[in-house]
């Protein structure tokens, strides 16, 4: 039998002397069905309170005292925040910000990756931990670190970054090719010419800024993997997560989750936003639900998120009554192996002490919070069987941090911004609206096995992916590309002559010219076949094809390139390659997906279900959900306003688990 993970990040470092507070935790954490906790992600000043002087004895009874519960650990390393002694009498391990200026004592997440110092203090810290509770019965799980970010641009980062670029290029004279360096005379004759982006220095070769990026991803990845040797040094056998963030920008995820034995993602959304409906919220959630599972296509944890509150919100609002299990089951029915919460209990003070927790400053069981959590518990519990089951493989949308970076710093064609996520998220909520289960992929991930790959956006393709992509779709698979794909290769030259590269028989169009648009500038257009909405506006950025041999299905209806595909599809090979030339209202992805999918994709749960109804599937198990805050219908079951099905797929129908 599965288990299902449900607690939360555990500070009890912040409670040392209050006894009956820790005792009140463990009284509590049973009757919520605790069972496993992240220890001591930010202990490190408590553990080693002066340097080489370690104290990990409250430690030990603290794990004794959980396990003596039942209760598991996830256990932390303290790297996230350093102690102020640390930070005193080596300023280096303190980070430089772009304009080169180091930083003070205080915050966290804000240490060099490179610094030999902070490695060393690291590792002994680690080792400590390793050797002390390594083995103990309860420790299933490493949380490494906290939320890895940020950059640092001191010198042993630079010569860090120098070295990296001469093993990835060989000479200098690759890396002026690759970066285009000509151009204003900037190229380098030698490594050390080489500095790291800067306001006061070089800012405009996008190449440098693409590698910088790539660079820093890659350090923060070696620091972690860093990390997990000292680790592994001790206990060969321990099982590592790190916890990812919503749209992180810093890191290639699909990098560092091959160097992890699991995934997990902190997220913490707006819900009850004002005039956005909880369901849109939702999907904005599960989109990265559903990332997180693909970065290792295998079930990941929901490492935090708030019961209540979200205090660094521009407004805090408390979820309202039954969003916390229906939002903590959406987790579970992307995928997710747990649900965990920051924090268990609620600081007295500092910057998070109204942040939402599972115990309140109030410490009442009888407080709405607490009771929800325990409603939370209970649901795991009598889920349980759901555990470790995947997804099935049916549309693939092309995600790529590189792509995401060159595309975001270009300038032009659309300097006010290229709206990334929003692109993703149109064509996520189209084909989830449509039932589909949803994988993200890797450019060099295999596509075998996907009905649909989708490529928003994907600005940057190497000559290898898109000679994937033609093989893909002659084999009978079915594409999706728009607008601004295909344009650069991988060090964000572009490629000449026609494009998108190697895709234009593929698609059976040819970019012609790109309109940039102002914010709330449309172009109307028009459908030339039936299943899309009559009318529809393009904006963003209105593509200019030149059809060649492909059939049009939507046109613009207006500017000189009125009657210009907007939508077309081409057969090619087995397989078909639809073209998107902009982007339209967020409705009309709904009414695509439904024409792209016919015949193609499978609905997760194929019958009537009423807008805010989310269905999804894992294993044989579909979970049926309503954002609505009414009942709502889905098939033959009513679902109770904000209630969350569970059903096992027999051989005769479905039975009820939840
Ligand atoms: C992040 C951090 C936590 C905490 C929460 C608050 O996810 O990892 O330490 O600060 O945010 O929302
Ligand atoms: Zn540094």
């Amino acid at each position: 039998m599965g288990v299902l993970y449900h607690g939360a990040d555990y500070n009890p470092d912040q409670w040392l002397t209050r006894p009956e507070i820790l005792e009140q935790d463990i009284d509590f954490m049973k009757k919520a069905g605790v069972n496993c906790v992240s220890l001591g992600i930010f202990a490190w000043a408590t553990l080693e309170p002066s340097e080489g002087n370690y104290n990990l004895d409250w430690m030990e009874e603290i794990i004794d005292k959980l396990w003596a519960a039942g209760v598991h650990i996830d256990l932390a390393t303290p790297s996230g925040a350093r102690p102020a002694w640390m930070a005193e009498k080596y300023p280096e391990v303190r980070r430089v910000n772009a304009d080169r200026i180091r930083q003070l004592f205080g915050e966290r997440h804000n240490h060099c990756y490179t610094s030999p110092v902070y490695r060393e203090k690291v590792c002994a810290i680690n080792q400590m931990l390793a050797s002390r509770f390594g083995r103990h019965p309860a420790v299933i799980m490493w949380h490494i670190s906290n939320e890895y970010g940020g950059e640092c641009h001191c010198e042993l980062c630079q010569k860090a970054f120098r070295k990296w670029l001469k093993e990835k290029y060989g000479t200098i004279d690759a890396v002026n090719k690759a970066w285009n360096a000509k151009f204003w005379s900037h190229e380098y004759r030698d490594f050390d010419q080489i500095e790291s982006p800067a306001p006061h220095g070089e800012h405009s070769v996008h190449g440098l800024k693409l590698d910088w990026k790539r660079f820093v991803s890659y350090q923060t990845i070696d620091f972690m993997k860093w990390e997990r040797d000292c680790i592994r040094e001790i206990v060969p056998e321990a099982k590592v997560c790190v916890n990812m963030m919503y749209h992180y920008d810093g890191i290639d995820y699909f990098e560092q989750a091959k160097d992890i034995d699991l995934a997990s993602w902190d997220s913490y959304p707006t819900w009850h936003k004002p005039g956005e409906p909880l369901w849109e919220t939702a999907l904005d959630t599960a989109l990265m639900h559903d990332l997180y599972y693909s970065v290792k296509k295998q079930p990941f944890w929901l490492m935090e998120s708030t019961p209540s509150y979200t205090n660094w919100q521009r407004v805090s609002k408390p979820k309202r009554p039954g969003v916390q299990l229906l939002t903590s089951l959406q987790a579970i029915a992307h995928g997710s192996d747990s649900v965990m919460y920051f924090q268990w209990r609620q600081s007295q003070g500092a910057s998070e002490k109204f942040h939402g927790a599972v115990v309140s400053h109030d410490c009442r069981e009888d407080n709405r919070v607490f009771r929800e959590t325990c409603d939370v518990g209970a649901a795991l519990k009598a889920m349980a069987e759901v555990a470790g089951t995947g997804k099935e493989k049916q549309a693939a949308i092309v995600m790529d941090w590189s792509n995401k970076w060159a595309l975001e710093d270009s300038q032009g064609p659309r300097n006010i911004g290229m709206g990334f996520w929003q692109e993703m998220q149109r064509h996520y909520n189209g084909l989830a609206q449509n039932g589909v289960s949803i994988d993200f992929v890797h450019p060099q991930e295999a596509l075998d096995g996907y009905k649909l790959v989708v490529c928003p956006l994907v600005y940057m393709m190497s000559e290898e992916f898109t000679l994937r992509l033609r093989e893909y779709v002659k084999n009978g698979g079915t594409l999706v590309v728009t607008y601004w794909s295909g344009v650069v290769n991988e060090t964000d030259l572009v490629w000449l002559y026609d494009s998108p590269h190697n895709l234009t028989d593929v698609l059976g169009v040819r970019r012609l010219e790109v309109d940039g648009m102002f914010d709330g500038e449309k172009r109307a257009c028009r459908a030339v076949c039936a299943g899309l909405p009559e009318t529809a506006q393009g904006s963003v950025l209105c593509e200019v094809a030149a059809l060649e041999g492909a059939t049009p299905l939507m046109v613009y209806d207006e500017e000189f390139y009125a009657g210009a595909p907007a939508v077309s599809v081409n057969e090619f090979g087995e397989g078909k390659a639809y073209y998107v030339a902009t982007r339209f209202e967020k409705d009309f992805y709904k009414a695509l997906y439904k024409t792209v999918g016919e015949g193609v994709l499978e609905s997760v749960y194929p019958y009537e279900t009423e807008e805010g109804v989310l269905a999804t599937r894992r294993g044989e198990y579909v979970f049926l959900q309503n954002f609505n805050d009414h009942p709502a219908k889905a098939g033959e079951w009513t679902l109770e306003k904000y209630q969350t099905l569970v059903l096992k797929q027999t051989q005769d129908g479905y039975e009820k688990v939840f």
